[in-house]
């Protein structure tokens, strides 16, 4: 097991784990985190021992970006954070080895666009999977609409950004947002038990299967500049600051 500020590591026999671990803020993620998380896939993408990576966060998966972090973000700063998003993201979609996510409790914004950049995704029974930018006057920076839609298909993928609204587990997997659902307390050992029979499996083939699976389904490089564009605009208005305090003070955003 190794210690990061915000994320632990382990290896289990062929798994490499990583734990999301900042529980105080729902493991929101700030800029740290995002490198802590693009350390440690790296380095288990080099570990000739690990076959598979798996990501979790204990209670809750992850309540999105770091909102108290993206206060006061000039929208120079708000690209340059999403450029992050995005090249982590990209490593974890891209990386040679497959990677799960065992989404438990809260995966929203940002969590959901990093468990919608994972291979598989299993949910806890509890789990509630969204992105409810549009709430703060923002929109998800971290490629999110596009692997959502082409997870979803554009109907719901509108829906779920266009509403904010947030989808429990059974509803999640009825749209094909997550592969399966696991009763809460079997979700990480359903989870390593996925890992397991994968890594059984010809790794070489693994590989390149994935490999071909992603090329299916790349995003476009036309559309992630878009995306970055789009998301540094927000930090242009009057409304991601009202909805940014709005969240800070713990209640409901006044829009004009
Ligand atoms: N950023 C920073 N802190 C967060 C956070 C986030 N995304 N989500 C939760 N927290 C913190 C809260 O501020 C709170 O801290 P304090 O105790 O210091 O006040 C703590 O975690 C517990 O949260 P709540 O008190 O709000 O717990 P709750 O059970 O009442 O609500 C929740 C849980 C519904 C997840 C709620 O916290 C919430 O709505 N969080 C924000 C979700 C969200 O909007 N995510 C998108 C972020 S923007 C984004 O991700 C952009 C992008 O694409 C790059």
């Amino acid at each position: 097991m190794s210690t990061g500020e915000r994320l632990l590591t382990e290896r289990k026999y062929e798994t490499g784990i990583i734990l999301l671990n900042r529980p105080e803020a729902m493991n929101a993620m700030d800029e740290g985190m995002l490198r802590e998380l693009r350390d440690s896939v790296d380095e288990f993408e080099k570990d000739d021992e690990v076959r598979v990576i798996l990501i979790s966060g204990g209670k809750n998966f992850c309540a999105g970006a770091d909102i108290k972090e993206m206060k006061g973000k000039t929208p120079e700063q708000a690209k340059a954070f999403a450029l992050l998003g995005h090249s982590v993201f990209e490593k974890i979609e891209n990386c040679l080895k497959p990677v799960i996510a065992a989404i438990s409790g809260y995966a929203l914004g940002g969590g959901c666009e990093l468990a919608l950049a994972c291979d598989l995704r299993i949910a806890g029974e509890n789990a509630k999977i969204g992105q409810p930018e549009v709430v703060l006057g923002l929109i998800p920076g971290f490629g999110g609409i596009q692997r959502l839609t082409r997870l979803v298909g554009v109907a719901r993928a509108k829906e779920l950004v266009l509403t904010g609204k947030i989808v429990d587990a059974n509803e999640a997997e009825f749209i094909g947002l997550v592969n399966r659902v696991a009763p809460d307390r079997e979700l990480m050992d359903q989870a390593e038990e996925t890992a397991r029979l994968v890594a059984r499996q010809g790794p070489s083939a693994v590989r390149l299967a994935k490999k071909i699976l992603n090329i299916s389904s790349k995003l476009e490089d036309e559309l992630i500049t878009s995306d970055i564009e789009a998301f540094a605009k927000c930090f242009e208005t009057e409304e991601h600051v009202e909805g940014i305090n709005a969240f800070i003070e713990k209640r409901k955003p006044r829009f004009k």
